[in-house]
C-alpha cells in the first residue's frame, strides 16, 4: 500500500441553526444519507459512495460554522506515531475516547494556528455503499437522489496563521503544497492548497483575521454535467447560488458554491487534476488571485473574502 499516514479527509462536524430543517436540506437537496443520531442530538450523514459510517455530522447550535474536521489515518499504530510526532513538534493533543462519535474509534484532537480543531482517527465502522464487493453494479439508487455527491472531499478554512497551519500539515502530517496564491508583497500567501494524496487538494486555507472560520465544505461529483445538474437542483429548491456553475483556476475544478439554510457555504465540484509530491507547486500572483478562484470572472468578489461562518 502506497498511501500511508494520513489517508484522506474523513469527517466534518458543522453547526447549524435549525437542525431538522438542515437534515431535510442535506438529505433532500444534497442527497446525503442519514446514518445515525446520537445522545447529544447530533445527526450523521454519508455520501452514497462512501463506505464508512459517516462523513458529515450536524450539531444544532446558535451560530453556524465548523466544530472540527477529521482525517482518517492508515491504522492505530500510525495514529500513535502521528500523535507522538505532533507532541514532539510542540503541538498539544487530546485523546477523545472511542464511541464519542458514533461508530468511530479513538480520536487525536489538536488545535492548529488558524484556530481550527483537527482530529486524526484510524477506525470507523464500515457500512458500504449499497453495492456488492462481488460483481458490483456501477451505482446504487441513492446516486440519483438530490445532488448526490460521491463523497465529502475537502474544506476551505479561514484563519490568521495559515503559515503555522501549513507547517503542521506539511512537516508533521505528510501533506505537501500543491498551489498557492500570493499577497501583494509577492512573498506571503493569501491562500494555500495542500494534499495528502494525489488529489489537487485535501484541505485549503485562506488568510483571514478571525480564527476558526469556515469558507466552504466541499463534495465531489462525477462530471461537469453533474455540476450543472447540482445548480439546477439548487434552483428547483430555491437555494441561492453564491457562484457558478463555473471553474476555479486553482485546481481546475468545475464548481458551484451555495449556502445551506444556516448560511454555511458548501461546494459541489468535479474534476481538478491529479498530482504527486514531486510535482512543483503552482503559484498565482496577487494580480491574478481573482482568476485562481473565479477563472472566468478573473475578479475576487467581496463575498469570497468576507462571507464565512
Ligand atoms: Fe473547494
Amino acid at each position: 500500500m502506497a498511501i500511508q499516514g494520513v489517508m484522506r479527509p474523513g469527517h466534518f462536524q458543522m453547526r447549524v441553526l435549525d437542525l431538522e430543517a438542515s437534515v431535510r436540506f442535506y438529505t433532500e437537496v444534497l442527497g446525503l444519507i442519514e446514518t445515525g443520531r446520537d445522545k447529544q442530538g447530533r445527526v450523521y450523514f454519508k455520501a452514497w459512495d462512501e463506505r464508512d459510517h459517516h462523513s458529515l455530522i450536524l450539531r444544532g447550535a446558535g451560530q453556524a460554522g465548523v466544530d472540527f474536521i477529521g482525517f482518517k489515518v492508515t491504522d492505530k499504530q500510525t495514529l500513535d506515531r502521528l500523535e507522538a510526532d505532533l507532541n514532539a513538534y510542540g503541538v498539544k493533543t487530546e485523546r477523545i475516547s472511542a464511541g464519542e462519535l458514533l461508530e468511530t474509534g479513538e480520536r487525536v484532537r489538536f488545535e492548529i494556528p488558524t484556530g481550527h480543531l483537527v482530529e486524526l482517527y484510524a477506525e470507523k465502522s464500515h457500512v458500504g455503499n449499497g453495492i456488492s464487493y462481488l460483481n458490483p453494479d456501477p451505482w446504487a439508487p441513492a446516486a440519483e437522489k438530490g445532488i448526490a455527491p460521491i463523497r465529502y472531499d475537502h474544506c476551505l478554512l479561514y484563519g490568521p496563521d495559515i503559515d503555522g497551519a501549513r507547517k503542521i500539515f506539511c512537516e508533521v502530517l505528510g501533506f505537501y503544497l500543491v498551489e498557492h496564491v500570493l499577497l501583494e508583497d509577492g512573498e506571503s500567501d493569501l491562500g494555500i492548497w495542500l494534499s495528502c494524496s494525489n488529489k489537487a487538494h485535501d484541505i485549503a486555507f485562506v488568510r483571514h483575521p478571525e480564527p476558526g472560520k469556515l469558507h466552504h465544505v466541499s463534495f465531489l461529483l462525477e462530471s461537469w454535467e453533474k455540476v450543472l445538474r447540482a445548480a439546477d437542483i439548487c434552483s428547483m429548491h430555491r437555494v441561492k447560488l453564491d457562484f457558478g456553475p463555473s471553474r476555479h483556476g486553482a485546481t481546475r475544478g468545475t464548481t458551484i458554491y451555495a449556502f445551506d439554510p444556516s448560511g454555511n457555504r458548501f461546494e459541489t465540484f468535479s474534476g481538478g487534476y491529479q498530482t504527486y509530491p514531486d510535482i512543483r507547486p503552482i503559484t498565482w500572483s496577487s494580480e491574478e488571485a481573482g482568476a485562481a478562484v473565479y477563472y472566468h470572472d478573473r475578479k475576487l468578489n467581496e463575498r469570497f473574502l468576507s462571507v464565512v461562518t
